[in-house]
């Protein structure tokens, strides 16, 4: 008799597969970013991210609690300054773009959760992500300084009233530096969010158009990781680990599911993936073609992430996910 295994059996009924399925994604999964900029009713779209704008604070708050509405629990603040300097004063600064947004929509939407990511590039003129020598042109941050200010930055932002830190400068020493920071400053239950493995990779281009950070000479490949590297993620992991670090982050998520998968073998922490800007532009050019169905292609790619091991998502199709799920 062939054949004897006919795993098509449990495949027959939609209630059937319902009962066997192995991986369900949730609104509580999802994180969604928004772009904060200065002024008063602005919304720009980005044009490499079709969907997603650059906001003012009032615009900020709007679509906040649209995103708490729709059953999302969190949203990243990214900050875009009126202006840039070598200090990258706006991201420390109580003043800061991120700050203000984030007061404000903690004042509108006290139960969504604001998470803010903690880097300098957005900040800086040059557009790296900390110190850089002086004259130096090849980008090589200067790790222990930059650590002064990223340290300054997260107890800003906890003073502005952020629910969880995300550091994603990938400094040697960035979640210890910032643990101790928010400690001495009495919020020693706050927690952070470490991109703990993240990729020099191209397919943060469109976030780049977004936040406006590109670097302005060289590349970020003196601190993010190599893309061909998969064990050096465990040992960054595990150092965010030792020093202190509540979640982790892999990112992108698309081309490095191993790493996901990995990474979450390799810890009993949460793990989130950031499904970035060039996966969310990729999808959309193809959708906005009618080469693919929309849909159908995230929702998989959202099941495809949590079966690879995220247990949470960021992801600029969250509102729309979100929607799906009904
Ligand atoms: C800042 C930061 C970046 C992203 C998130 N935080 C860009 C970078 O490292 O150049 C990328 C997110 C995306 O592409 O969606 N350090
Ligand atoms: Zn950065």
């Amino acid at each position: 008799m062939f054949p004897t295994h006919r795993p098509r059996r449990l495949r027959q009924h939609p209630q059937l597969r319902r009962m066997v399925q192995e991986t369900l994604v949730t609104q509580a999964d999802l994180i969604y970013p928004l772009f904060a900029v200065p002024g008063d009713q602005v919304a720009k779209e980005v044009s490499s991210m079709p969907g997603v704008y650059q906001l003012s604070i009032d615009k900020i708050v709007e679509e906040a609690k649209e995103v708490y509405d729709l059953g999302i629990p969190a949203i990243i603040l990214f900050g875009i300054p009126d202006e840039k300097d070598t200090d990258a004063t706006g991201a420390w600064h109580d003043c800061g773009i991120v700050q203000k947004a984030t007061t404000a929509v903690k004042e509108a939407v006290p139960d969504l959760m604001v998470i803010v990511d903690t880097c300098l590039c957005e900040y800086t003129s040059h557009g790296h992500c900390g110190y850089l020598e002086v004259g130096d042109l090849s980008g090589r941050v200067l790790n222990d300084p930059t650590l002064e200010l990223l340290k300054k930055t997260a107890v800003a932002q906890a003073n502005a009233g952020a629910d969880i830190i995300a550091p994603s400068g990938m400094m040697d020493g960035f979640v210890q530096a910032i643990r101790a920071g928010l400690d001495e400053s009495g919020f020693e239950d706050l927690p952070i969010l470490s991109y703990a493995a993240k990729y020099a990779s191209a397919y943060y281009g469109p976030f780049r158009d977004a936040a406006e950070s590109a670097p302005q000479f060289g590349d970020r490949r003196t601190y993010q990781m190599d893309p061909a590297n998969g064990t050096e993620a465990l040992k960054e992991i595990e150092l965010d680990i030792a020093e202190g670090a509540d979640m982790l982050m892999v990112k992108p998520a698309l081309a490095y599911m191993d790493i996901i998968w990995r990474v979450k073998q390799a810890t009993n922490l949460p793990v989130a993936a950031y499904n970035v800007s060039g996966e969310y532009a990729m999808v959309k050019a193809a959708a906005l073609n009618g080469w693919i169905d929309e849909q159908k292609v995230v929702m998989e790619t959202m099941t495809s992430f949590k079966r690879s091991g995220a247990d949470l998502i960021l992801t600029y199709h969250a509102k729309d996910v979100a929607r799906w799920l009904g």
